[in-house]
């Protein structure tokens, strides 16, 4: 089967599970449950549900009845990016082709659905942790990729890193951090599920991690509004660290070439596991266009 096809079966059999359990909520006060729907329906590529089917594929475990895992994982995600947009942190309107969270719902209720997501995530993983030790090791890196020695902290560097010279190193680390824990934690995720090489999946995801936050750098200088569903050159206005910031725009596609080769090397180590789409997956990240 093609990729995309693939893909498109992935993404459609969350979207079915993400569908289902945002109409089942019906949290009060109303606008709680208004924001967290706004936010988790307002499209998304689900990289991160879709890495994971895709991986406990890749390593021999059927997916189907796995979906809460993958739920948590974008519900981690998607409060990540409505706090990321927030006056306080990146400032931006437009998100996923809408008015971000707070633009909609202002800043305090922004806020909040993204706490509750959060919240929600972890009443998730842990209601998955009755079903074996497998799922409670999957649960704990979760927490551990979204929290202050991932995600969290990756943001944090990110902030700290903004308006002022900084060099390769905290760039490394903020796309470690910020963007390739949640990345690799789906695949990580999958490897623990399956008892199987956990040490690959983990340098697979925090590469492709690198790869999508270099093309997200790139695109944010050279993509369209409209295809991204976001706003475009916020990076350079408000004097982020991104690879083309240190590197510009051709030495960040060289880095981009980099990180693709090493993807790709680390996937040949992964004996046992069917990693053909994981493998597309590298090509579909480093030619997106949103
Ligand atoms: C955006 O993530 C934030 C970054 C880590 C660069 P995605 O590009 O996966 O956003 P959606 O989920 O498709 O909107
Ligand atoms: C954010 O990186 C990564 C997150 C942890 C949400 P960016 O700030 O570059 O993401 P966008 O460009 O706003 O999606
Ligand atoms: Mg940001
Ligand atoms: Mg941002
Ligand atoms: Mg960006």
């Amino acid at each position: 089967m093609n990729f995309m096809k693939q893909y498109e079966n992935y993404r459609s059999h969350f979207e079915v599970y993400l569908c289902n359990q945002c109409a089942g909520m019906a949290f009060e006060p109303q606008i709680l449950t208004e924001s967290m729907r706004y936010s988790l329906l307002s499209g998304g590529k689900r990289v991160r549900p879709v890495l994971f089917f895709a991986a406990l594929d890749a390593f021999g475990l059927p997916y189907d009845g796995e979906e809460p895992l993958a739920f948590a994982l974008e519900c981690i995600h998607t409060y990540s990016l409505i706090h990321d947009d927030l006056p306080a942190m990146d400032n931006d309107d437009f998100r996923r082709g809408r008015p971000s969270n707070h633009r909609a719902f202002g800043e305090a209720n922004a806020i909040l659905a993204g706490d509750a997501l959060l919240s929600l995530a972890f009443e998730i993983a842990v209601s998955e942790c009755g079903r074996s030790g497998r799922h409670l090791l999957a649960a704990k890196s979760l927490a551990h990729a979204a929290g202050a020695s991932g995600m969290v902290a990756g943001q944090s560097r990110d902030l700290l890193c903004s308006g002022r010279a900084g060099g390769e190193e905290d760039l490394l680390q903020i796309y470690r951090d910020k963007t390739g824990r949640l990345i690799a934690a789906p695949v990580v995720m999958a490897s623990l599920l399956a008892e199987k090489d956990e040490k690959n999946a983990e340098e697979y995801g925090i590469s492709l991690g690198a790869l999508f936050q270099i093309t997200d750098d790139i695109l944010d200088e050279t993509g369209n509004r409209s295809a991204l569903g976001k706003s475009v050159g916020k990076d350079a206005q408000e004097g982020k660290l991104t690879a083309v910031s240190v590197y510009g725009l051709e030495g960040a596609r060289r880095l981009a070439d980099d990180y693709v080769r090493k993807c790709h090397e680390t996937l040949r180590g992964m004996r046992g596991a069917d990693t053909a789409f994981l493998a597309g997956m590298v090509d579909y990240v480093y030619g997106r266009d949103h």
